[in-house]
């Protein structure tokens, strides 16, 4: 490919990224703990779907193969702590957890900044880390088996806020 059309794509890929950053809704989700790439890849391309801000990442769980493709296309931060970030950038930190403190997704109203944070997908997430985030919601389930994938609640949550905020817009 010459210099010209090398100049022309990454104008074009430019473009395209700014339009999609201009429809954003200030929602983040940060991925603290996570053993499979294949579910941050997941989680990647639900947030793409739906057009959130961002997607943090802690250091150990960021993985090249996770963010290909897809991540092209979003804001995809590697924090050493997600935690400190999400406050210093005013987020509403919203675990995604079976939990005694937990509100079924349903009558949760999301704050328009939110981020949700899903837990590990064998240990789920710790006492400690609900302890730091402000809310925590459930998906309320109805059969047998206990718990959803990660990607896939995470999908479910990030569906609600964005039916909450964004409406039929577009
Ligand atoms: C497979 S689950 C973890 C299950 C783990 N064995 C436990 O008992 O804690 C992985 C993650 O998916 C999310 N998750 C799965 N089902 C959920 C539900 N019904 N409501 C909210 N979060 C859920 C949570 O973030 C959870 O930490």
């Amino acid at each position: 490919m010459d210099k010209s059309n090398i100049k022309f794509w990454n104008e074009r890929r430019r473009q395209l990224k700014d339009n999609l950053d201009a429809k954003r809704l200030p929602c983040a989700v940060g991925v603290v703990e996570s053993k499979f790439a294949e579910n941050v890849g997941g989680i990647i391309r639900t947030a793409n779907a739906f057009l959130i801000e961002e997607i943090i990442l802690d250091k150990k769980v960021y993985n090249k193969s996770a963010t290909a493709g897809t991540a092209n296309w979003e804001n995809i931060k590697v924090e050493e702590n997600i935690f400190d970030y999400l406050k210093q950038n005013n987020y509403a930190i919203i675990a995604l957890e079976q939990h005694e403190r937990s509100v079924p997704l349903w009558d949760f109203k999301f704050p328009l900044k939110s981020a949700i944070i899903p837990g590990h997908e064998v240990f789920g997430m710790s006492d400690e880390m609900v302890a730091l985030c402000d809310h925590v919601i459930e998906i309320p389930q109805f059969g047998l088996v206990e718990s959803l994938n990660v990607a896939t609640a995470t999908s479910i949550a990030l569906y609600e806020y964005c039916r909450q905020h964004r409406g039929n817009k577009i």
